[in-house]
């Protein structure tokens, strides 16, 4: 985790959050790399997850909706972890955290923490509170008058933002069950404790998709996202042997779901969440219809049948698939330098090309405007298709290992023959191997080597 958040740092990826002001605790900023990073993930899901497919459907909800929504979601209620304090150093903990733990120290018995009041605080050894249940939403006041009518919330997760709009979409888009709804966007929850880098923080994206069936489809319904997101995985490149379909028992289910998929990643850090698949039956449509009083019962013209939807949803954090994609991609290895007998340790990012953030780096061989006048119009012509970076500092071999260490899959060298032969050097970032391409026929080698 050091290596990989100081890489991330050092090559513009993710920064620590208000960094000039001495940070902000468990806030991230994403760099030129890490934007780009983030933006190809986004643009993959939308392509496997939406625009590919004949049955699903965009979305784009508020983030600050009416407190009714969160009323009949249950979130007002319900959306709590359990928090204790401890009494000296007033320290919060998540209470089923602690009872999870195997190595707080001092004075935590990690042969037998069953109960809370075996545990004492992991930081000082002090003790700790009574568990009491705290509200994960970030509360905000609407407009210039502050009160009780003025409250509003920063929504905690997306998917509510589909149910509410589901009339809405099946009114105008004309799509028949089953068909599904699919949103990107920003979710807030104040958690109690953040951590691990960008996997638990209080501001994130996500990706979910709300797919409508009728009940008897749930079944295969669930076994199809299920196979779909693994897809997704794939074509991240996350490390398969790391990621584990692990099946929620009854007791730990929400208790609207009837089946929960958990995809865990095992991270530096220890095997958790990635993301999640859930069965949640008819229940979210059910409560909006309820509390707001419309109909979201769906007519089935073709069989005249009146019901309401049953829900199977997938749903993946921004975050989380960066930073297993980047896990995934991080790769260290001993290759063979210039001079004979010697190796030397390089760092590359093996992201697949779909997702990586430069596609192509153009490196003329020396600065001369000689070179570097035709290799710059050599980017800017690839630039119209791929991502493409421009480097012409320092020596050709620091030139390829700057480009591994970003993860970029092609580096085309511009040299002297080239105005000769009208052909460069293209490079391999994984085999490191080199090919003369004609100049012309570059842009179909390049397409043909990352489809
Ligand atoms: N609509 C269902 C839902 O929100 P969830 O399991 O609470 O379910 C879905 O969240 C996904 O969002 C998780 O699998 C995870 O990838 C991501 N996520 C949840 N809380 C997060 C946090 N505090 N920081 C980063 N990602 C988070």
């Amino acid at each position: 985790m050091e290596k990989l958040t100081s890489l991330t740092r050092r090559r513009g990826f993710i920064y620590p959050g208000s960094d000039i002001y001495g940070g902000m605790a468990n806030s991230w900023d994403y760099g030129p790399l890490g934007v780009q990073l983030r933006m190809n993930v986004k643009d993959l899901f939308w392509r496997m997850f939406v625009t590919s497919r004949e049955d699903m459907v965009g979305m784009d909800a508020a983030i600050i909706m009416n407190p009714k929504v969160w009323e009949a979601s249950g979130h007002t209620k319900n959306f709590s972890d359990p928090l204790v304090d401890c009494k000296s150093c007033h320290h919060r903990y998540r209470a089923d955290h602690l009872l999870e733990a195997t190595s707080a120290e001092p004075e935590y018995n990690t042969s037998a923490p069953q109960s809370l009041t075996d545990i004492k605080c992991p930081k000082c050894g002090g003790e700790l509170t009574e568990v009491r249940n705290f509200n994960l939403m970030f509360e905000t006041q609407v407009g210039a008058v502050q009160g009780e009518g003025s409250t509003a919330y920063l929504r905690p997760e997306t998917a509510p933002g589909m149910f509410t709009n589901f009339k809405n979409v099946v009114e105008t888009s004309r799509k028949k069950i089953p068909f599904g709804m699919a949103q990107i966007g920003k979710a807030f929850r104040n958690e109690i404790t953040t951590g691990n880098f960008i996997f638990r923080v209080r501001e994130f994206e996500q990706m979910e998709v709300e797919y409508f069936i009728e009940e008897d489809q749930w079944e295969a319904t669930f076994k199809e996202w299920q196979q779909i997101m693994h897809d997704f995985a794939d074509a991240l490149g996350l490390d398969n042997s790391k990621l584990h379909d692990v099946e929620i028992s009854e007791e730990e289910r929400a208790f609207y779901s009837k089946r929960t998929v958990d995809f865990e990643y095992e991270y530096p850090f220890g095997q958790k969440e990635l993301w999640g698949l859930v069965y949640r039956t008819d229940h979210d449509l059910k409560a909006h219809m309820d509390a707001s009083g419309q109909d979201l019962t769906y007519h089935d013209q073709q069989t005249g049948k009146r019901f309401l939807p049953h829900v199977i949803e997938p749903s993946m954090g921004l975050g989380r698939t960066v930073l297993a994609a980047l896990l995934s991609a991080y790769t260290e290895e001993e290759v063979a330098t210039a001079k004979e007998g010697e190796t030397a340790k390089r760092v590359v990012m093996k992201f697949p090309s779909v997702i990586a953030p430069v596609q192509v780096a153009v490196l003329p061989l020396s600065k001369k405007d000689e070179l570097s006048k035709p290799a710059r119009e050599l980017a800017a012509k690839l630039r119209k298709k791929f991502r493409v970076e421009y480097d012409e500092t320092q020596s050709i071999g620091k030139r390829y290992r700057r480009q591994d260490e970003i993860g970029t899959p092609l580096c085309v060298t511009f040299d002297f023959y080239s105005i000769e032969d009208n052909a460069v050097t293209i490079r391999d970032r994984d085999t490191m191997e080199q090919k003369r391409i004609k100049i012309p026929e570059l842009e179909t080698y390049i397409t043909e080597q990352f489809s």
